[in-house]
């Protein structure tokens, strides 16, 4: 695990040129996406590279991390309207390459199955962007949820449900269920970029450093991956550890 700690604008920058990066050296990525308020500026830098003609996205596959169980991708809360709005339309993704999960689906487990094949076709995930929730959930895997899973159903914790306020006007209209790549789905990915930004993710960012995995810390799961890197918020530096 690699940890650097930036303050947002710079993580933002160094994610986007992570991102284009590998667009340019593989064409056909697939790419998982994290929705949230962290990822709008990495969003917003990768929106401009496309429009000054410096972002080789074309042929790119792009997959969401998670989705709120019950709202078609053309309600404007779901998470599909937001990556539409904020990356995919600015970029002109071609609606073929993007593959999100359908919170509307009439059966979710068939549609969870059919996600992780469509994962599988594009041949797995070459990069997943992650952020993180206070409570340390990574997409909707929630704390005491099984790591062994793929793609799946949950339930969502209070926490998460509270957190929703950028999309959802009270607490009693986010869902209760949502559906989420499974802590397995991310562990197989080639590698992971996490961002952490907020003073909200003080704890869990503890429990990432502590270095010991811990299901009460569904972060924790991604200790051990072989290309982790963490870009973090430099005002959650522990004093005692170096830039
Ligand atoms: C939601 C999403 C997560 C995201 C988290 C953090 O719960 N399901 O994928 O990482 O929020 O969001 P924010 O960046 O707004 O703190």
């Amino acid at each position: 695990m690699r940890v650097h700690w930036m303050d947002g604008a710079d993580a933002a920058e160094a994610a986007a040129g992570r991102v284009a990066a590998l667009m340019a050296e593989r064409p056909r990525a697939a790419i998982a996406l994290p929705t949230g308020a962290t990822p709008r500026a990495l969003y917003d830098r990768l929106a401009r590279r496309r429009r000054r003609g410096a972002l080789a996205s074309d042929e790119v596959r792009f997959f969401n991390l998670d989705e709120f169980a019950g709202l078609p991708a053309s309600d404007p809360r779901s998470y599909a309207a937001y990556l539409w709005k904020h990356l995919l339309g600015p970029i002109a993704a071609p609606q073929a390459h993007v593959r999100l999960l359908r919170g509307d689906a009439p059966d979710l487990l068939a549609e969870c199955r059919a996600y992780d094949t469509a994962l599988a076709a594009a041949g797995g995930i070459d990069l997943a962007i992650l952020g993180l929730g206070t409570n340390g959930h990574v997409a909707f895997n929630e704390p005491g949820d099984s790591w062994e899973l793929a793609t799946h159903v949950v339930t969502l914790a209070e926490a998460t449900r509270r957190a929703q306020h950028l999309l959802f006007a009270a607490e009693r209209e986010v869902p209760r269920q949502g559906l989420t790549m499974g802590i397995a789905t991310l562990r197989a990915a080639r590698a992971l970029l996490l961002l952490v930004m907020g003073e909200g993710k003080a704890a869990a960012l503890r429990a990432l450093l502590a270095g010991r995995p811990d299901p009460a810390w569904p972060v924790t799961a991604l200790l051990g991956h072989p290309d982790l890197t963490v870009l973090a918020d430099r005002r959650l530096q522990p004093a005692a550890t170096p830039a």
